[in-house]
């Protein structure tokens, strides 16, 4: 089976502010001497390998560093050490003129969703800005723009700025670009957190076309359900280690006995 992500021993650490003041007059006379700062490590030393056409899960509890790798791989964050290696692209494929330079598979990123949006702008020019900034062409934006409004049953408020929607619905909207992408890899961080029952059927019905369709998925939850359904394989994460990784079914097992022990 050929790797559509191969992540070696990958370590991101951050690092943390310690205020030490106590008092308001302390922190005006020497704040600056009392700042510390402390090393965190938010991966340590993670690996696997996802497989081309695999549905694949991130498992753990709050703050074990899902979010963290899957924006390493997203190509947000530089690790501080270790490698992630993207597989290339068949030949032949849909990647449009580049019959002589092999590409790496294309990643479309479903991250906090919504976040990248401007406040002040319409739906309608977060959907041109969005899809540009996924690479797609106005042309292309102007095809996709009706299948997207519906999809996120945003008809009536597609010219209202986009603060004054609900956050469902600006992840909702945000959930609808990235899903009108063609990619070959979609990393996706919660986005089945989100929305209201009628929405999570789209999403389930988006992942059942990727699945036809031959996608790679990486799927962040800490909603050990949703993985069992979805997922192929999966790695389980606790502080930022690799706990466990098989069969989704195996790595929740896993996780379901830490909890419990
Ligand atoms: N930019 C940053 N600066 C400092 N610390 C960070 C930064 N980003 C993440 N962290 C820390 O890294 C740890 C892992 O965060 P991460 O967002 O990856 O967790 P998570 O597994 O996605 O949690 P959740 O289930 O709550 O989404 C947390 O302790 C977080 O505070
Ligand atoms: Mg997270």
């Amino acid at each position: 089976m050929t790797s559509a992500i191969s992540v070696k021993s990958l370590t991101k650490t951050f690092i943390l502010p310690h205020q030490k003041r106590t008092t308001l007059k302390e922190s005006f006379v020497d704040f600056w001497q009392r700042q510390t700062y402390e090393k965190f490590a938010a991966l340590s030393d993670v690996s696997f390998e996802v497989n081309r056409g695999e549905f694949f899960g991130i498992i753990g509890p709050n703050g074990c560093g899902k979010s963290t790798l899957l924006k390493i791989l997203a190509g947000i964050y530089r690790p501080d050490s270790g490698i992630v290696t993207i597989g290339m692209a068949d030949k032949g494929t849909h990647h449009a003129g580049t019959h002589s330079t092999p590409q790496p598979l294309s990643i479309a990123s479903l991250l906090e969703l919504g976040i990248g949006f401007q406040q002040d702008l319409s739906a309608r020019e977060n959907i041109f800005i969005n899809g540009t900034l996924l690479g797609l062409t106005a042309r292309q934006i102007r095809r996709l723009l009706p299948g997207i409004v519906e999809f996120a049953g945003i008809e009536n408020f597609l010219d209202l700025k986009v603060k004054n929607f609900s956050s469902g619905m600006r992840q909702r909207l945000a959930f609808a670009i990235a899903a009108h992408i063609d990619a070959d890899i979609y990393l996706c961080d919660e986005v089945l957190a989100v929305g209201d029952e009628s929405f999570q059927k789209k999403c389930f019905e988006t992942f059942a076309s990727w699945r036809e369709q031959g996608k790679t998925v990486v799927l962040v939850s800490h909603d050990a359900n949703q993985i069992a359904t979805l997922c192929d394989r999966a790695i389980y994460l606790d502080h930022g280690q690799l706990k466990s990784t098989g069969s989704a079914h195996q790595v929740i097992a896993d996780y379901h006995a830490a909890l419990a022990g």
